[in-house]
C-alpha cells in the first residue's frame, strides 16, 4: 500500500480508538489530524474555536489535511467534520483510500457524552446537534469512502478487525 488510509465519520464514530488499533494491526504508523493540528499550534481545539471560529479551525484543519496527504502509508484519524470543505473531499478521494466509520445516532450520543472538548457539542440539547450534523454530512461522508463499516454492534477491536478484513478484501493494506 503507498498511500494513507483516512478514517472519517461523525464525532464518537471511534475514528482514533479504531485507527489506533488498525495501525498497529498493520503495521503502520497512526495520526490523528486533530492531534497534528493541536501539536503544530500549541493549541487546544476549543481554545482555537474560542479565538478563531469554525472557519479558522477548518483552515488550519485543511492544511493539515494537505500535508497528511504526502503519500506516507500509514492510518489517518480525520476530524469529523473534515468532509465539510469542498477540497477536503477532493483531497481525500485523491490521495487516500477512504473508510467511513458509521454509527447510529444513540451510540453517537453516547459516545461523546464522556468528554466536553469537542466545540460543537457544548449547546443545550447535543442530542440534536449531532441529529442536525448527520443529516447534513452523511452525504459527504458516503461521496468520499471507498468503504463503508457499521461499528454500532462492535467493540473497537471487533470495529479494527472488520475494517483489516474488508481492507484485504479490496487488496488494500
Ligand atoms: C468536529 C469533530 C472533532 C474536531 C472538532 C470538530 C466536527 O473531531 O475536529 O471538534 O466538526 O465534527 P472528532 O470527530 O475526532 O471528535
Amino acid at each position: 500500500m503507498t498511500q494513507p488510509i483516512f478514517l472519517v465519520g461523525p464525532m464518537g464514530a471511534g475514528k482514533s480508538t479504531i485507527g489506533k488499533l488498525l495501525a498497529a494491526q498493520l503495521e503502520l504508523p497512526f495520526a490523528d489530524s486533530d492531534k497534528v493540528l493541536e501539536d503544530r499550534t500549541g493549541a487546544d481545539i476549543p481554545w482555537i474555536f474560542d479565538v478563531e471560529g469554525e472557519a479558522g479551525f477548518r483552515r488550519r484543519e485543511s492544511e493539515v489535511l494537505r500535508d497528511l496527504c504526502g503519500g506516507t502509508p500509514q492510518v489517518v484519524a480525520t476530524g469529523g467534520g473534515i468532509v465539510l470543505l469542498p477540497e477536503n473531499r477532493k483531497l481525500l478521494k485523491a490521495h487516500g483510500f477512504v473508510v467511513y466509520l458509521r454509527a447510529g445516532l444513540e451510540q453517537l450520543v453516547e459516545r461523546t457524552s464522556k468528554n466536553s472538548n469537542r466545540p460543537l457539542l457544548q449547546v443545550a440539547d447535543p442530542k440534536a446537534k449531532l441529529r442536525e450534523i448527520l443529516q447534513q454530512r452523511e452525504a459527504f461522508y458516503s461521496e468520499v469512502a471507498d468503504l463503508v463499516c457499521d461499528t454500532d454492534d462492535c467493540t473497537p477491536k471487533q470495529a479494527s478487525q472488520l475494517v483489516a478484513d474488508r481492507l484485504a478484501a479490496n487488496a488494500v493494506g
